[in-house]
């Protein structure tokens, strides 16, 4: 115990004053003046301090939409209501998947990148925004895509190399675990939407444009000097409460014509991944896998302790997969369950803190899905 806190406020002091070795000097003498017979130890834990960065869309937005002329928003009640108290943004009741992550990684919770004030990038920051996708078409203009998201990192990436010296910048974000949930959007929303795209590109060449931005945006971070990259792989979408709701005629039947997407997104992204590994120096990787661990509790929610597994706990329509719960989004009238942690669906897309919580569980310390890859512990404690 007694380790564990000399071992934080090291952690801490020598992350606030690295920037400058001397000053850093200065403030240990006269605040921590334990710290100064174990200064070699110092320079270690900071050594082994890893940064979260976390890239996608609302399985992961922990309220960038606050701040943008956004459609997809959760900043109302009920979210929010199981953990916070109050609505921060997430599209839940309470934490997402990197919420989890962060604290099982002993870090804050990582804030998301929009919100004002929030200049300190030691620990890594949130660019997720619910609604994006890869492509810049996926509701261009009321969200924000990969590529924009991609900038803000660039721009981060530059204030940690003027604040902390280009060396000591460059082995943090060598430390980091950039997460990644993306993918979704862009092929839900062409049916949203009846788009033409549907009709223009094969299923193929359509995920092969995703997969194509994704690797881009993954080199690019690799060239700031990412090594090491978390993907959730894609839910089963046809059976999302939302697509059997409003998608295919909102008959309540699994919405399939999704499915080839998320199939060969699944197929491809293990592929791709193991492909950079070979190209990139360093890389390393893990995907959790997302399809058939939802697949499993829509199917057996009793299975993993929980009473529902089709329908969500806040919305309207069938399955409740009519996007409304908090009633802001047009349709006024929404049902709320009275027990979340019974359900796997806290809305029309997206799941309950406890369901969140099971895939954190798992992309934490479970068994790598993929031979080649690794869990999120590993890759945190890689140096
Ligand atoms: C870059 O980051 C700084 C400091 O966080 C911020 O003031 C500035 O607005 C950012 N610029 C862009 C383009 O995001
Ligand atoms: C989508 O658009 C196509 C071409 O405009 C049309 O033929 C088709 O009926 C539309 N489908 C739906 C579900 O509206
Ligand atoms: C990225 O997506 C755009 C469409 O938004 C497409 O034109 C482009 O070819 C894609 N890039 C790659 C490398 O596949
Ligand atoms: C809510 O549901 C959970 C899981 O089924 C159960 O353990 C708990 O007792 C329930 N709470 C209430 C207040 O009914």
């Amino acid at each position: 115990m007694e380790t564990r806190q000399v071992e934080d406020a090291n952690a801490f002091s020598a992350r606030r004053v690295s920037p400058m070795a001397e000053f850093g000097f200065h403030a240990c003498l006269f605040v921590f003046c334990t710290s100064l017979v174990i200064t070699n130890a110092q320079s270690q834990i900071s050594k082994n301090h890893a940064p979260l960065f976390i890239f996608g869309d609302s399985l992961f937005d922990a309220g960038n939409n606050n701040y943008i002329d956004a459609v997809l928003k959760a900043d109302f009640w009920p979210y929010g209501e199981t953990f916070f108290k109050y609505p921060t943004g997430r599209f839940s009741d309470g934490r997402l998947v990197p919420d989890y992550i962060a604290e099982y990684a002993k870090l804050p919770l990582i804030p998301p990148y929009l919100q004002p004030g929030n200049h300190e990038y030691t620990n890594g920051v949130n660019f997720a925004s619910s609604g994006a996708g890869a492509l810049v078409e996926t509701r261009q203009g009321r969200v924000i895509d990969l590529q924009t998201q991609l900038s803000y990192f660039k721009n981060v990436s530059r204030v940690m190399r003027k604040k902390l010296g280009d060396a000591e910048a460059q082995a943090l974000l060598s430390r980091a675990v950039y997460l990644f949930s993306v993918g979704g959007n862009d092929y839900l929303f062409p049916f949203e939407e009846n788009s033409s795209v549907l009709r223009t590109y094969s299923v193929q060449q359509f995920v092969g444009l995703v997969m194509g931005n994704i690797t881009t945006v993954i080199k690019e971070i690799h060239k700031m000097g990412g090594r090491k990259f978390g993907f959730l792989d894609m839910l089963p979408l046809n059976c999302l409460p939302f697509s059997r709701a409003s998608l295919g005629g909102g008959g309540g039947a699994c919405f399939e014509k999704v499915t080839p997407y998320a199939k060969l997104h699944n197929k491809q992204l293990p592929k791709l991944l193991r492909k950079l590994q070979s190209e990139l120096k360093g890389f390393k990787y893990s995907i959790l896998p997302c399809y058939s661990f939802l697949d499993q509790r829509i199917k057996h929610p009793s299975k993993y302790g929980f009473k529902v597994g089709e329908a969500a706990c806040c919305g309207s329509g069938p399955y409740r997969g009519i996007l409304s719960c908090g009633g802001k989004t047009g349709v006024k009238d929404y049902y709320l369950c009275h027990n979340v942690s019974e359900y796997v669906f806290f809305d029309s897309f997206h799941l309950t803190e406890k369901a969140y919580q099971q895939f954190a569980k798992q992309f934490w310390n479970g068994k790598p899905s993929i031979s080649g890859s690794y869990n999120l512990k590993a890759l945190f404690e890689f140096n």
